[in-house]
């Protein structure tokens, strides 16, 4: 099984969802093989629920507050995320991390309470620039990680996204991503229960549908976690065909 998600960002109105549902729903067929799933913005996940009901296209959150309900303005729950209709959400992003000071403290919480509501908890892992350049890579992605011990085991997915990576166009090399992503599937086999099964990684920054096939060809990547090019509906209908 590969996995193609869509993160949406803070882009779209209504209309142009709209479009865009129109316009990838045109192109797509369902595969056994491939997970699709789309992280929309808030206002947009009722109606692109709704577009992608019957067509086998999840619905993600791209974050979500570790408390079911209460006095947190401008934050949204998981039980609020499955109240319209997602099945997973995006956690840990780095623009989260960077952007909105979130912690692995909060994000152990996040990954709990995406579990205890149904949620599918995408967690997003990846070093800076100056974190490789230091030869940090490693901890820091062990650091990351290792909030899945207070957790305890959860069915989840990783996305490893070197943040150098992610809108640049500067996609990480092979080796980069294959030393990663081994690093990655180990640590979790030291995490996880057995019965949880095979944790997919995706690779996500700069995937596009000119370097998807060379990543999809790296026995280590799952899938892709998609920003710029899954704005594109012709785009993402082709990374999605490309993963089948
Ligand atoms: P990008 O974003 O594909 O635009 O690099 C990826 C992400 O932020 O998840």
């Amino acid at each position: 099984m590969r996995f193609v998600v869509a993160n949406w960002k803070m882009n779209f109105l209504s209309d142009q969802a709209r479009d865009f549902c129109e316009a990838f729903l045109a192109d797509y067929t369902a595969s056994p093989s491939v997970t699709t799933a789309i992280a929309p913005p808030f206002h947009l996940i009722r109606p692109v629920a709704d577009s992608f009901r019957s067509r086998q296209v999840r619905v993600f959150g791209q974050n979500g507050h570790a408390d079911p309900k209460g006095a947190f303005t401008g934050e949204i729950s998981m039980a609020q995320l499955q109240d319209v209709g997602c099945s997973g959400v995006i956690l840990g992003h780095s623009e989260r991390r960077q952007l909105f000071g979130e912690t692995d403290e909060a994000l152990a919480a996040k990954v709990k309470a995406a579990r205890d509501w149904n949620l599918l908890p995408l967690l997003c892992v990846g070093e800076t620039l100056e974190e490789r350049q230091r030869g940090q890579t490693l901890d820091v992605l062990d650091r990351q990680l290792s909030i899945l011990a207070r957790t305890g085991p959860t069915p989840l997915w990783v996305a490893y996204e070197p943040v150098w990576a992610i809108g640049t166009g500067l996609r990480a090399e092979v080796a980069q991503i294959r030393e990663a992503h081994a690093f990655i599937q180990a640590k979790l086999r030291t995490l996880m229960a057995p019965n949880i099964g095979p944790v997919p990684v995706l690779y996500g920054g700069s995937v596009t549908p000119e370097n998807f096939p060379e990543l999809l060809d790296i026995p280590e990547v799952a899938g892709g976690l998609v920003g710029g090019a899954s704005l594109d509906p012709a785009k993402f209908a082709t990374l999605v065909k490309q993963a089948g």
